[in-house]
């Protein structure tokens, strides 16, 4: 883990309340898609956790919803001004279960974190496809973006303003191998259920120091208490246990 400064070098709008931005810096701790940064704001006590989108060798790129103050101070930060992030939080997804073609699945901001795995598993030789949900239009994000990467791509929005009309679960191609998830918990619990092979889930659960040291992440797996912060974000299907 490193607590460093990064220069904003983009922070453009591209979706409905949904922006991309990139950030400059030491990226050496970022190891995993999957993995997450958390990020200071001033006048703000807790730092804001964001997943990795996408890295190179200087930069790492985040895709963010605005939602509530702290998101909405990041919208309006410029190119050139400074941020205090933490890097290399969280274990990140398992590349090594993918299988010869595994299954993304995206909700909303559960989309970007699949980005860069989309990248690393095509970069293993694997046949990736990807179902992204969104509620309208107008929230669609990154379909391009992953077609460029060589997925096959659907895309469902609840309103049935693009692709198919409904849940990412109304899309779920035949013959995958293993999935990676990733979205508001709701649609989690549904993949959950309709999904027949084994796979991996992210969540994005509300944290406080995002490291591992205040317990306010916990959650009961089958194999006990995991702190979603450096435990997780990512638990594997066979570890999790729904609560109520
Ligand atoms: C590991 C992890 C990865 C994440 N990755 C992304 C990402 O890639 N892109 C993205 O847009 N967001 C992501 N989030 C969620 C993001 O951290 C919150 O949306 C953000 O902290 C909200 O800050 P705020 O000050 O704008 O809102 P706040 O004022 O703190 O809250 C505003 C509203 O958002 C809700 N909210 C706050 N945090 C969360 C959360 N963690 N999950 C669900 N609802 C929340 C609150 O309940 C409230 O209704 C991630 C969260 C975690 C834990
Ligand atoms: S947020 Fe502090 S232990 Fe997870």
């Amino acid at each position: 883990m490193k607590d460093t400064i990064f220069r904003i070098t983009e922070n453009n709008r591209i979706a409905k309340n949904v922006y991309r931005m990139t950030l400059a810096g030491d990226v050496s701790d970022i190891k995993n898609p999957g993995e997450f940064i958390n990020i200071r704001l001033d006048g703000f006590y807790l730092r804001r956790p964001i997943s990795v989108c996408d890295l190179s060798d200087d930069s790492v790129t985040i895709i963010y919803k605005v939602v509530g103050q702290g998101t909405e101070a990041m919208s309006r930060m410029n190119i050139g001004e400074k941020m205090q992030v933490l890097t290399g939080l969280g274990n990140g997804y398992d590349l090594s279960l993918s299988g010869e073609h595994p299954l993304l699945i995206g909700g909303g901001v559960g989309v970007p974190p699949l980005y860069l795995l989309a990248k690393r598993l095509i970069g293993r030789g694997k046949r990736v496809s990807v179902v992204l949900g969104f509620n309208t239009s107008d929230e669609v994000f990154y379909e391009d973006e992953f077609k460029a990467l060589g997925c096959a791509v659907a895309v469902t929005t609840v309103d049935g303003s693009r692709g198919v009309k409904g849940f990412v679960t109304d899309a779920l191609p035949e013959g995958y191998t293993y999935f990676y998830t990733c979205g508001p918990e709701p649609m989690l619990r549904a993949v959950y259920r309709a999904t027949d092979t084994s796979g991996q889930f992210s969540f994005e659960e509300r944290m406080g120091c995002g490291f591992g040291a205040c317990m306010g992440c916990t959650c009961k797996t089958i194999t006990g208490y995991k702190r979603i912060c450096k435990d997780g974000p990512v638990l594997k299907k066979e570890e999790i246990l729904w609560e109520n």
